[in-house]
């Protein structure tokens, strides 16, 4: 408590006590001497009568009272307590606390041409930034079309990839994305654990990529659907983006509808374990069910590499809303968080320590994101890239 408010109080505390007592201005000589005094014009004079009689005694209590300084010694701050400071333990040093993450720019404004029509705008929305941040991890921007010296260099810069939702299937964007793809299985091989999520359209990539079939994939009914997932009967989850779902939250997985489908799409759980390169490539941890009954892959884990791809939109329980269908309840929230976490936690065990300056230099925040929910295609905020749109 301050002193000034110590001093109030004490003041409003003794207040009664001293009206109640008689003081020499209350005394019959005193009211005779002012005998036109009236009953209302009377009480200030008590008041400064009390407070004449109160000053002395306060400023004598003040006296006693702790200077800053004597507090200052004899309050122990926590910081000071040596014993409490030391008993933090020191960071593990096998794991990376600042770790970065790069996210693939896809073709377009993200928008249909609502909010760019340059030829070259890629985006990405702003929902796969929030989710890596929301993990403890700060995100580079990795755009498909800058010079490929340029955007190779940026993976220095990384602890793990993300491929994000879209449509683009050939071209500059698929070439790129094999190329990242091949990049993140050589990192792992020459011993650094480098993570990739691929959600989405990212899943299709990885399937067509692996596969080396561009005609795999087969066409779903799942557009703005909000879906349970189907664990498979042998599935092993320990190693996987569900080992550390609260059991409660995972049996609600298969249960209740919190996860969100949107895509187009996809493959049969049949077609790929037919596939040499896939099934031999992933274990197949969940399938979901579209609209019109058929099944398809919708959880996939890598045996050797941490690669795990959703057909599913993790990202978007928490940080999307312009598709009605995406589930925003708690249980749902709390699934885009455990994923979110997960994929970090794998990117924190990458050995690769770029230098800071050159992080700074290519972090996401030397780019403003542009809120596009009103465009009404489906994301809230997305980051274009074009050719001016560097701050
Ligand atoms: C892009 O082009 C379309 C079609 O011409 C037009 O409707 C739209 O307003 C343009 N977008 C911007 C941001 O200028
Ligand atoms: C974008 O396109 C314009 C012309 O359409 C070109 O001059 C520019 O170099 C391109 N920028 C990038 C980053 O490719
Ligand atoms: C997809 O499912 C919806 C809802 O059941 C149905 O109305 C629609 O006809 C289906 N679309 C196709 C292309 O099968």
């Amino acid at each position: 408590m301050s002193k000034s408010l110590f001093i109030l109080l004490l003041f409003f505390i003794t207040m009664p006590i001293l009206l109640d007592s008689s003081s020499p201005d209350d005394s019959p000589a005193s009211k005779s001497a002012s005998p036109s005094h009236s009953s209302s014009s009377s009480s200030p004079s008590i008041v400064t009568a009390s407070w004449n009689h109160l000053f002395p005694l306060l400023t004598s209590l003040s006296k006693e009272l702790p200077k800053p300084n004597d507090a200052e010694s004899e309050i122990r701050l926590p910081s000071r307590n040596q014993k409490s400071w030391k008993s933090c333990p020191a960071q593990d040093p096998k794991l990376n606390f600042r770790p970065v993450i790069g996210i693939l720019s896809h073709p377009g404004d993200g928008a249909s041409g609502r909010l760019s029509n340059s030829t070259n705008a890629s985006y990405i929305a702003a929902s796969y930034v929030k989710f890596v941040e929301s993990a403890g991890a700060r995100v580079i921007p990795l755009i498909y079309n800058e010079p490929s010296d340029v955007l190779f260099k940026k993976l220095d810069l990384v602890n793990g990839v993300l491929f994000t939702g879209g449509w683009a299937k050939s071209g500059l964007y698929y070439d790129v994305a094999n190329q990242i793809f091949k990049e993140v299985l050589k990192r792992n091989d020459a011993g650094d654990h480098f993570p990739l999520y691929a959600i989405c359209l990212g899943f299709e990539l990885l399937t067509m990529i692996i596969s080396e079939d561009k005609n795999i994939l087969e066409s779903f009914n799942a557009t703005d659907q909000a879906s349970t997932l189907e664990f498979m009967k042998n599935a092993i989850i320990e190693g996987t983006v569900f080992q550390r779902f609260p059991p409660e939250l995972l049996k609600k997985l298969s249960t209740d509808c919190l996860i969100m489908q949107n895509h187009k799409y996809g493959i049969s759980p049949e077609r790929l374990q037919s596939n040499k390169r896939l099934s031999s490539f992933f274990k197949l941890l969940t399938t979901c069910t579209d609209a019109d009954d058929k099944t398809y892959v919708s959880t996939v884990q890598a045996n050797e590499f941490p690669v795990t791809a959703f057909q599913w939109h993790p990202e978007k329980n928490a940080f999307e809303w312009g598709l009605p269908m995406i589930p925003h309840s708690e249980e749902a929230v709390q699934v885009t968080q455990h994923v979110a976490n997960y994929f970090v936690s794998e990117a924190r065990k990458s050995r690769n320590r770029p230098p800071s300056k050159l992080v700074l230099d290519n972090l996401i925040y030397n780019y403003s994101p542009t809120f596009c929910g009103k465009a009404g295609k489906g994301y809230d905020e997305v980051y274009i890239f074009s050719d001016s749109s560097r701050l």
